[in-house]
């Protein structure tokens, strides 16, 4: 996309689980060390987008300008509770219209969830961080993409153009890796 650079972060369960059955994230899935790439991935992001509820509820989170998408407003509008927060609903208002309004014109944007959010952006990723946590499973839960656990993940990245690098260790004693998903060069 011109102008801006869209990557996306999760973290996953062995199962492709980005929440429980719940819609809860379980403790089970909160590594230090992912903490901190994700944390780090997002304080360089000139722009935060996710659904209402899956917010990064961190420190710094505050001052990161962000998009929150909900259907309860009809386009775009500034959250009351928030100086650097936008409502965004994508039926009333195309992307760039609601970066411009946010107040960006250029930049990294980080998507960060649920995932309907990471879907809406799936053929655009120029990467994708996909965080694992191989000894947590999560039956039942609420897979990372639509179409999971039907698909893995990884299926899905790929049928979208985008091929995994090396994985980084980011935990060593519970094995949780970060891989990043590029799109290959058209
Ligand atoms: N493991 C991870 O890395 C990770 C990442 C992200 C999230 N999570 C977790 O996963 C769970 C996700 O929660 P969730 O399924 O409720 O997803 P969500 O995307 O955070 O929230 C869904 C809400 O976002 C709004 N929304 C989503 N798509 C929209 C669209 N196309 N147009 C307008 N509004 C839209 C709607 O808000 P309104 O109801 O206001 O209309 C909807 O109810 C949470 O527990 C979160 O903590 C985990």
């Amino acid at each position: 996309m011109v102008g801006f650079r869209i990557e996306g972060y999760v973290i996953v369960s062995a199962d492709g689980m980005l929440a429980n059955a719940d819609h809860v994230m379980p403790d089970a899935l909160k590594f230090e060390g992912d903490k901190r790439f994700f944390t780090a991935a997002l304080d360089r992001a000139d722009l935060i987008v996710h659904g209402r509820n899956s917010g990064e509820n961190q420190p710094n989170a505050p001052k990161r300008k962000r998009l929150i998408l909900t259907r309860g407003v009809p386009s775009l509008a500034r959250d009351a509770s928030n100086p650097n927060a936008v409502l965004w609903n994508p039926d009333g208002a195309p992307f760039e219209e609601a970066c411009r309004f946010a107040g960006v014109a250029s930049g990294t944007v980080a998507i960060i969830g649920g995932p309907v959010v990471f879907d809406m952006f799936m053929d655009r990723y120029d990467a994708f961080w996909l965080s694992q946590a191989p000894l947590v499973r999560l039956p039942g839960g609420e897979g990372c993409f639509p179409g999971v656990p039907e698909r893995t993940p990884q299926q899905i990245l790929e049928a979208h153009g985008l091929k995994a690098g090396e994985p980084q260790m980011l935990e060593a004693e519970d094995g949780v890796t970060v891989t990043p998903w590029r799109r290959e060069a058209a």
